[in-house]
């Protein structure tokens, strides 16, 4: 009777430590395009290659400050693969070379390499956006810079007038400069300032856990215990870490222990 139970407890544990390091490989897949319409079969013309957003902010003459810093940080680069991924949409706030020359002389200077592709990211939203979506945008806005704690950044519209905050520094939207259906760049007359590099703010008491093994966690959690089982017999892909192989293996000498 008792060993029973024990099996029985066994084989829960080992199936809930499987389920917890298994995600179904199907939300892996690439994200559908919300645009694909009917006639998305149809063959689409030769790409031209990717949106170079260097040669846009070249054009039109007011951003040579932020050119440069793209330039020595690399950013450039990886905005242009960024954008070579058709499936990639992104808006870049890009503050004018007036907008540089109103920050505290040498801060810029003063900065890591590291803190500066921060500072850039911060300038990045990983989505398109028009101005009247700028209204639908619920605070505070993610950034390419993550987190945000340390890079908070808020956007608030009246009419046709984008504010945006980032605590340390006020903002509005004073032009545009480019827009197609994957970027859109908007001139900006501030660099925008996160406290995570200007004034970083002492961390939380208790850090959230990471929100993509929580979604993953919560994922094979949801599902009934008759699917969950026969996602793992069929199409599942085992991220099982070194931790998670060392509490299978714990589990198996704890049951060898047990039954012999
Ligand atoms: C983007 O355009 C700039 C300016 O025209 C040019 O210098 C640069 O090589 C281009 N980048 C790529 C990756 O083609
Ligand atoms: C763009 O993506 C294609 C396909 O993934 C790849 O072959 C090509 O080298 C990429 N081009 C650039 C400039 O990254
Ligand atoms: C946006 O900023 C302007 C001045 O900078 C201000 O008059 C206006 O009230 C602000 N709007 C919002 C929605 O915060
Ligand atoms: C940004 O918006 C959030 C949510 O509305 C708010 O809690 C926060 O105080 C705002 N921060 C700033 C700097 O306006
Ligand atoms: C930004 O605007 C808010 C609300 O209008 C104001 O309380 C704050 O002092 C402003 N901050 C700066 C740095 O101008």
């Amino acid at each position: 009777m008792m060993k029973q139970q024990l099996q029985v407890l066994f084989s829960l544990s080992l199936l809930f430590i499987l389920l917890s390091h298994c995600s179904r490989i199907s939300a892996q897949g690439p994200a559908a395009s919300p645009n694909a319409g009917p006639v998305a079969d149809a063959p689409a013309p030769a790409p031209p290659g990717p949106t170079n957003v260097t040669k846009i902010l070249e054009k039109s003459g007011n951003f040579n400050l932020l050119i440069r810093l793209m330039k020595t940080t690399q950013v450039d680069t990886q905005l242009y693969s960024q954008l070579n991924d058709s499936y990639s949409k992104l808006t870049i706030l890009a503050p004018t070379d007036a907008a540089f020359s109103k920050l505290k002389p040498g801060s810029l200077n003063s900065l890591s390499e590291s803190q500066k592709d921060q500072l850039l990211q911060f300038h990045f939203i990983p989505d398109f956006l028009t101005i009247s979506n700028f209204q639908t945008l619920s605070n505070p806005v993610r950034t390419q810079a993550g987190d945000q704690f340390e890079f908070p950044l808020n956007i608030t519209t009246t009419g046709n007038s984008v504010n945006i905050t980032t605590g340390l520094v006020n903002t509005s939207i004073s032009g545009t400069v480019y827009s197609d259906n994957q970027l859109a760049v908007y001139q900006i007359d501030s660099v925008l300032q996160p406290y995570g590099i200007f004034a970083p703010k002492p961390l939380p008491p208790s850090p959230a856990p990471a929100p993509e093994k929580a979604k993953n966690k919560k994922k094979a959690s949801d599902d009934s215990p008759v699917a969950a089982a026969k996602s793992a017999a069929g199409s599942v892909r085992c991220d099982i870490s070194r931790n998670g192989l060392f509490s299978i293996i714990i589990a198996v000498v704890f049951a060898a222990v047990l039954f012999l």
